[in-house]
């Protein structure tokens, strides 16, 4: 089974962009640590990441087959109707995260255009908030098989 974790915008500039909001990870450690701790749990990794939106839009549509989409769509999360409507027609199902909690931000980041078609949203536990949301999926996809 393969799970895609999908980046958006700016995240390639983790470990240097704003640390004391996104932490000192690097992507290249987050991608290190999920592919760690999904192997033990026989899950395969698709990790990318984009500053394009049509490109991000595309990355959604190639997961249409996978057992489930961790989704940090950075600041497309709060403008892109098209990346909603991309989540909205695949079967996979999506969980969107955050590392920072966006809700103790600035009020443009309160709404998502994301949320409402996910399975459910993680923000506000830096690196973690992935590993949470691909545990979920793993323990959803789990549970189905039983
Ligand atoms: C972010 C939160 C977004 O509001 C912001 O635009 C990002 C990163 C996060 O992971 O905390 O680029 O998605």
């Amino acid at each position: 089974p393969v799970l895609h974790i999908l980046n958006g915008p700016n995240l390639n500039r983790l470990g240097v962009r704003e640390p004391s909001i996104y932490g000192m990870a690097t992507l290249a450690d987050i991608e290190a640590m999920l592919r760690d701790r999904l192997q033990e749990r026989g899950y395969d990794l698709i990790f990318r990441q984009t500053n394009h939106e049509g490109e991000l839009v595309e990355f959604v549509h190639a997961a249409d087959g996978a057992k489930g989409v961790v989704l940090n769509a950075g600041a497309y999360t709060h403008t892109s109707v098209a990346l909603a409507d991309a989540v909205r027609s695949i079967a996979a199902p999506v969980i969107e995260v955050h590392l920072s909690n966006v809700f103790a931000r600035e009020a443009f980041r309160h709404h998502s255009y994301i949320a409402p078609v996910a399975q459910g949203v993680v923000c506000g536990f830096g690196a973690q908030s992935y590993w949470l949301a691909a545990e979920a999926l793993i323990e959803m996809n789990e549970a189905g098989r039983l």
